[in-house]
């Protein structure tokens, strides 16, 4: 039997690191050799970060993450270079049982400054720009495509990353002009690569991964995959039983939160509200049951 949740971590606070910030969901610490990513249990919706946490759910990331990392290492290299505490800078031994399952020692890369989001179904911002009758990052559909339709082919759609507000689609021109020819074609087929490679093993368990989002660093001016990979924070995933075009699927994510969210009278800007019991313990659920199917394992 699963053993219940454990304790909410919500921030951390590691000693001897050179530099430290806190993303959204990351806690980052820069070593002379590595970096540290501590996922915490933030949850974020609408962009903004809820006071309060989703136990487990830093685990989940980071052993999804490093579930996919493992798997698709002959595809590209990445920046994982272990889960376990024991390989992590002495000055953080003494916080391994806060850290155990939850944190990633990673090769520090220079960030490449576009979202690579591959689409193998019609949903988000697509579906929106789709249903106005526009191209989405320069790919025209065919007509007469429902909701959650499945593509033909995996898209490739990146966008800006924004500090700041929304992302921006980008064609592929636009991409070239950001990162490059070299850079930006090599993301292209890779991410395409990573995307059918997990889409494959995720439909086996009967998930569809709708979409995904990659990051790309650079070493030495070679690319490297980095952040996190095919979580349900970075991907939208989809319950294979309960999937048809023409509705919105149900999803594997916070589709719980920002429903209960959208039940407020909140405008969406800090602070968020406290999040109930009930909705803490589902949101929990789906993140665990995610990765049950794909990994086998709990958190
Ligand atoms: N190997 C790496 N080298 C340098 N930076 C990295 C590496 N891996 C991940 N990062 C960066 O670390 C941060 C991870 O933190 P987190 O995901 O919490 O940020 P965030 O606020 O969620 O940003 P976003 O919402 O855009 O993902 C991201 O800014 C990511 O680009
Ligand atoms: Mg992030």
């Amino acid at each position: 039997m699963a053993e219940g949740p454990t304790k909410v971590v919500m921030s951390t606070d590691l000693p001897g690191a050179i530099s430290r910030r806190q993303g959204k969901v990351r806690d980052i610490y820069e070593y002379a050799d590595g970096l540290l990513l501590v996922a915490s249990d933030r949850v974020s919706a609408f962009d903004v970060v809820m006071p309060t946490g989703i136990p487990d759910k830093g685990k989940v990331l980071t052993q999804v993450s490093a579930f996919w990392f493992d798997r698709t290492k002959d595809i590209v290299p990445n920046h994982l270079i272990s889960i376990d505490v024991a390989d992590f800078p002495e000055a953080v031994q003494p916080f391994a049982e806060i850290l155990a399952g939850r944190a990633m020692w990673c090769r520090r890369a220079e960030v490449v400054p576009v979202e690579c989001v591959v689409r193998g179904y019609l949903a988000g911002a697509a579906w929106r720009a789709y249903q106005d009758g526009e191209a989405y990052c320069g790919h025209e559909f065919p007509e007469g495509l429902r909701e959650a339709e499945k593509l033909d082919e995996p898209i490739f759609t990146p966008t800006t990353k924004a500090e700041s507000g929304h992302d921006i689609p980008l064609t592929r021109e636009q991409c070239i002009e950001l990162c490059g020819e070299r850079h930006a074609m090599q993301m292209e087929s890779t991410a395409i690569e990573l995307y059918t490679f997990a889409a494959e093993h995720a439909e086996a368990n009967g998930l569809l991964p709708a979409d995904t989002k990659f990051e790309f660093g650079l070493v030495d001016d070679e690319l490297l995959l980095i952040d996190e990979l095919f979580t349900p924070d970075s991907s939208r995933y989809w319950d294979a039983a309960q999937w048809a075009p023409g509705r919105r699927p149900v999803g594997f994510d916070k589709q719980y939160l920002r429903d209960w969210l959208d039940t407020l009278d909140w405008d969406k800007t800090p602070p968020g509200p406290e999040l109930p019991g009930h909705v803490v313990s589902r949101t929990r659920e789906l993140y665990v049951e995610l990765m049950r199917r794909l990994t086998g394992r709990e958190p």
